[in-house]
């Protein structure tokens, strides 16, 4: 069973600026609900009860979102819209959160390495990116389906992956695999946002992960990459070619709310499933 799960979430989150200027990305809202809080509840399906979140200078919102605000529960208490709180108020009475920040935005690897003193060195762990939102209608949640992956193969990390057009390598983790049964490949080789001509596959990492501890050696061992960052596609795949990296073909939609594009797609997503 997986217990802890692993949000990085100290990004500049650039490509919404002024939004995000002062407000961390993952707080943006897709209709009433930051993008952290789907990503919470995502890992609370999976079977997590311990959030552990890597913020940032200009992040404490995320803190006192998922923290009760007596001043705002005093004055609605009794009243019709008492309900709005009814989900964040089970979130915290599920799961316990900690935190650590991320001193320099180094890249995605970095980010989960700086994680490790929240996660230790016992257990097999979740990574959430909250910028990617999934969803499966009333089906099983993507990160539950990996933990029944995981639980099958508990040596080996567990990816999600996701088909995409062969012009948009450039934006993604693209792996190469072997495929082993329905969906599910052992991972041979992974590249880093490569031109679609280098690209091994269109077969492209979304973010969602389930790692061994053994990642954080990995990370260590790893040379700033694309863009200067520390990858986390460059440490798997020192794991994938020990054959302990597996790619799972998920199934639902993920939306890209990092970008302007995939969050409107999102709200309106959502908006139409009320
Ligand atoms: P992105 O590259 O999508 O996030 O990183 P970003 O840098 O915030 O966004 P843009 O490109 O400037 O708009 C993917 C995830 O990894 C986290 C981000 O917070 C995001 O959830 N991340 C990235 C870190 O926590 N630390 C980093 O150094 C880099």
């Amino acid at each position: 069973m997986i217990k802890k799960c692993l949000f990085p979430a100290a990004g500049y989150g650039t490509r919404f600026l002024p939004a995000t200027k002062a407000i961390p990305k993952e707080m943006l809202p897709v209709l009433t609900k930051p993008l952290l809080q789907y990503g919470v509840e995502e890992a609370l399906s999976a079977g997590c009860d311990t959030m552990a979140i890597v913020t940032g200078r200009g992040k404490r919102a995320i803190e006192d979102h998922f923290d009760i605000s007596y001043e705002l529960e005093h004055q609605i208490k009794g009243t019709s819209k008492e309900h709005y709180l009814n989900e964040i108020r089970a979130i915290i009475n599920n799961c316990t959160f900690s935190y650590t920040r991320q001193i320099e935005m180094k890249g995605l690897g970095h980010a989960i390495l700086t994680g490790e003193t929240l996660i230790g060195h016992e257990d097999s762990f979740a990574v959430i990116l909250a910028d990617d939102l999934c969803d499966n209608n009333e089906g099983e949640t993507v990160l539950r389906q990996m933990a029944h992956i995981h639980k099958r193969f508990p040596d080996c990390c567990v990816v999600a992956i996701e088909e995409i057009d062969k012009s948009e390598t450039n934006k993604y983790g693209v792996i190469a695999g072997e495929l082993i049964e329905d969906n599910l490949y052992k991972v041979t080789d992974m590249v880093e946002k490569p031109a679609p001509i280098d690209a091994p596959s269109n077969l492209a990492i979304i973010g969602r992960y389930i790692l061994v501890p053994e990642i954080f050696d990995a990370i260590r061992d790893t040379k700033p990459g694309r863009g200067g960052e520390i990858q986390i596609t460059d440490a798997l795949l020192k794991l994938a070619l020990k054959g302990k990296v597996l790619a799972y073909k998920f199934s639902g939609k993920r939306f890209d709310c990092g970008s302007v594009d995939g969050f409107v797609e999102a709200t309106n997503y959502f908006y139409k499933s009320l």
